[in-house]
């Protein structure tokens, strides 16, 4: 039988990652865009309900006939004058968005984060949506590591993730990152997910106090961004509104970041290897600030 080289690929590299963990992962990987094009053409075998969640959002299994893995749909389009989520001030404008994870997965890449599973645009039953590479290689979330007291086995290294964590949803002014929504892979690779709530309207940076440190690199790339790119990127997902609000976000970023100057740059490890190795385990809810903070399921 003749493969089509790219799912053959995806197929040989998939097989590999599970059997043999993520060494193995990070040579044979699929590409981005592979995953991208499995996304949106592979059939969708089966759905089943999100076990966790709020927005209603589908785990789907696809096949390209090669390959089989899962995927969350995501469908969720609304918008209201005001809403009340949890506990917290009433929000005016409110959206919940499909479209945003898609959004958020290609700034994540512009700037190299890799915290962001693949996300594309796709229809399905007649209905536009977001269809998300499902992360097989997940321990639990951040609610389950705080429940249980698990301490991350290098906590620097895993401090370095959360400070990336908090530049990407400061930059796309995410409200909404919930104990759920940060989960932890068997490596400790920290990966962002549900970003539905994202893009709120800011013009600066809420919580300068929490952005204490960025890698070099992502800081550059951060420089980088200009409008009539991310408008050619992402102009199908988000408004030019959101665009220059998020532009005008970065430049506080930046500004805040020369102002701390050298101290609060550093050279992040490679994301796929995660964080498994290193110092002494210790619970790190113990140190303020560590801890990712969760605005609307304060537990
Ligand atoms: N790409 C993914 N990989 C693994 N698990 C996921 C993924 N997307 C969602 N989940 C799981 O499904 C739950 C609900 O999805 P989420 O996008 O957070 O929707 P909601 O907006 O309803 O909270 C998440 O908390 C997580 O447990
Ligand atoms: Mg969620």
């Amino acid at each position: 039988m003749r493969l089509h080289r790219p799912a053959f690929l995806l197929a040989i590299a998939l097989v590999c990652a599970d059997v043999s963990g993520s060494a193995t992962q990070s040579v044979l990987a699929p590409t981005d865009q592979e995953i991208e094009e499995f996304l949106r053409t592979a059939r969708v075998v089966r759905t089943r309900s999100a076990v966790k969640g709020v927005t209603g959002s589908l785990r789907a299994t696809l096949s390209d006939g090669t390959l089989t893995h899962d995927a969350q749909i995501q469908t969720i389009d609304e918008r209201k004058s005001e809403f009340r989520g949890g506990k917290g001030p009433a929000e005016f404008n409110f959206r919940d968005d499909w479209r945003f994870n898609v959004a958020a997965y290609k700034i994540d890449r512009m700037l190299d984060l890799r915290l962001v599973p693949v996300s594309v645009q796709r229809t399905w039953n007649s209905t536009r949506g977001a269809f998300t590479w499902w992360l097989d290689d997940i321990q639990m979330d951040e609610g389950g590591r705080l429940k249980q007291k698990v301490a991350p086995p290098s906590p620097a290294c895993w401090v370095d993730q959360v400070r990336m964590l908090r530049v990407f949803d400061q930059l796309i002014d995410n409200t909404d990152r919930n104990l759920g929504n940060l989960l932890i892979a068997k490596n400790w690779r920290v990966w962002a997910i549900d970003h539905t709530r994202a893009f709120r309207y800011s013009k600066t940076i809420r919580k300068p106090g929490e952005l204490i440190g960025i890698d070099r690199q992502v800081l550059a790339r951060l420089e980088t961004l200009e409008f009539e790119s991310l408008k050619a990127s992402i102009g199908d997902y988000i408004t030019d509104e959101d665009i220059r609000n998020l532009l005008s976000r970065r430049d506080s970023m930046v500004a805040h970041f020369k102002k701390l100057g050298d101290v609060a740059l550093y050279d992040r490890r490679e994301p796929a290897l995660g964080c498994s190795s290193g110092s002494t385990p210790q619970f790190e809810a113990a140190a303020p600030g560590l801890r990712v903070p969760s605005p609307s399921h304060r537990q």
